[in-house]
């Protein structure tokens, strides 16, 4: 046991070290045979185990974990393991990689990845290989967040806060790269068709999936805010109400047990429709990014067996929700885009119709106003009945499912029709699942997508 004092270990040769970058990087510290040395209260310090590192201290509380040091060039050696190049790894080994590696190394990732996309603002053209970088970090930032998500919440609670401000350090810095994102997307100075780039990515996994949605999403509500703005609600919408979208509202609300009278859009949609602002842009699309959070099976450090895998597929809203709130950090914006991406008003999973019947079992009185709102207050008082980013979310959703299945290899013109076709007699004219007036807007925006685009996607 050596004596000495708490100042001398905060000297050059060793900085403080929090208990789980020690935990996240046990197999590193033993690989390159780094010391963590532990200050004890009378000044005496020691070596503490490595091997034994959890044992020791994730059943004491934070307070009472003593100070812990390590050499201050620990990170330097570590980076020997950073050098890999990730651009080419399947999503699972990328996981793999991410769980592997501290926040200081992730933030670092995400610090090149903002780097990137910088670039991609710099060029003139917006093209596939832009287009093609932007998949890649959409791939990084979700299963940044996953892994995080996933140590913040198996953590023990005596660690658990430096998880939680390690999430909001990362969200902020996941944030930052979105905004970048939706940037390019909303110059793209040439006008080039964001969907032709999508439709030609392929259909591997859930992340890719969640990539495709994001696109698909962000670049929409940036159709519909110039919708909005160029004053489409007057000149189309408004004369359509009653002849046409009138009736699938009443039926909504009939849904929920609610006999409304409706004449106009401020009946049903809170504010008559209205634009996104971008810094609310950057949350909605954050949860489209990450609205299958719980549903990325290849990702095997997900201890789930083969029973409650199902019950994930199954359940993956609930779990994505249960996830992102559990973890902490993620405004209510994303939550409750993620929350209900699959409600479809009263005939989905139900996490607003248990809100909402709660609700009504306190105050058997309460009137819920309009069928969307924009506003995260409006929906957790169940003053409305859907959430605006979650029901265009639902809309994408279905859509990339719909067109991307197992048996289309390109997708064609047809192939877009078919689905947009079906979509309409299942999901708004059969049942009222999906939202009328935000899906002719959506049809509005795929069809900007020239024809001889697609068919140049064509293999013969
Ligand atoms: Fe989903
Ligand atoms: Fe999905």
């Amino acid at each position: 046991m050596i004596k000495n004092n708490r100042k001398e270990e905060s000297d050059n040769l060793y900085i403080p070290i929090d208990i789980k970058d020690i935990i996240k990087n046990k197999s590193k510290f033993i690989k390159y045979n780094i010391a963590i040395m532990q200050l004890n209260k009378d000044g005496t310090r020691i070596i503490s185990p490595i091997e034994q590192i959890e044992k020791l201290y994730s059943n004491l509380k934070s307070n009472d974990i003593p100070p812990l040091f390590v050499r201050n060039d620990y990170k330097t050696i570590f980076e020997k393991d950073m050098s890999v190049d990730i651009s080419r790894m399947s999503s699972s080994d990328k996981s793999k990689h991410f769980a592997s590696i501290d926040t200081y190394e992730k933030l670092k990732h995400l610090e090149n990845i903002k780097k990137k996309i910088k670039d991609i603002t710099r060029n003139t053209v917006f093209d596939k290989k832009s287009f093609d970088i932007i998949l890649d970090v959409s791939s990084d930032i979700n299963i940044i967040n996953k892994v995080t998500v996933l140590e913040n919440i198996k953590t023990h609670p005596s660690i658990s806060e430096f998880y939680k401000k390690d999430t909001i350090e990362i969200l902020k810095s996941v944030k930052d790269v979105i905004k970048g994102v939706i940037n390019i997307f909303d110059s793209n100075k040439d006008k080039v068709n964001l969907l032709e780039f999508v439709y030609n990515t392929p259909n591997i996994d859930t992340i890719m999936h969640s990539n495709r949605v994001f696109s698909i999403f962000t670049g929409f509500i940036l159709y519909y805010n110039n919708f909005i703005n160029i004053g489409n609600i007057s000149k189309i919408v408004r004369k359509k109400f009653n002849s046409t979208y009138m009736n699938y509202y009443k039926q909504i609300f009939k849904k929920y047990g609610i006999n409304k009278g409706m004449d106009k859009i401020e009946d049903v949609i809170e504010k008559s429709m209205c634009a996104i602002e971008k810094k609310e842009l950057v949350l909605y699309g954050l949860g489209a990014l990450l609205h299958d959070i719980a549903k990325t099976e290849n990702i095997d450090y997900l201890d789930f067996d083969t029973n409650e895998k199902k019950l994930n597929a199954k359940k993956h809203v609930l779990n994505s929700y249960g996830l992102l709130t559990k973890s902490g950090g993620y405004p209510l914006e994303v939550l409750f885009t993620v929350a209900f991406h699959h409600e479809y008003y009263g005939n989905g999973y139900g996490i607003f119709k248990n809100m909402y019947e709660n609700k009504l079992s306190n105050e058997p009185h309460f009137i819920t106003k309009h069928a969307i709102t924009y506003d995260v207050a409006n929906i957790s008082s169940c003053l409305s009945l859907a959430y605006f980013p979650a029901k265009v979310l639902e809309i994408v959703d279905v859509y990339d499912q719909l067109l991307f299945n197992k048996d289309v290899k390109n997708i064609k013109l047809e192939d877009t029709i078919k689905v947009l076709q079906l979509m309409h007699s299942k999901y708004i004219d059969e049942t009222t699942c999906l939202d009328p007036i935000i899906f002719d807007i959506f049809v509005d925006y795929i069809q900007q997508i020239r024809v001889d685009s697609l068919y140049s996607m064509r293999v013969i």
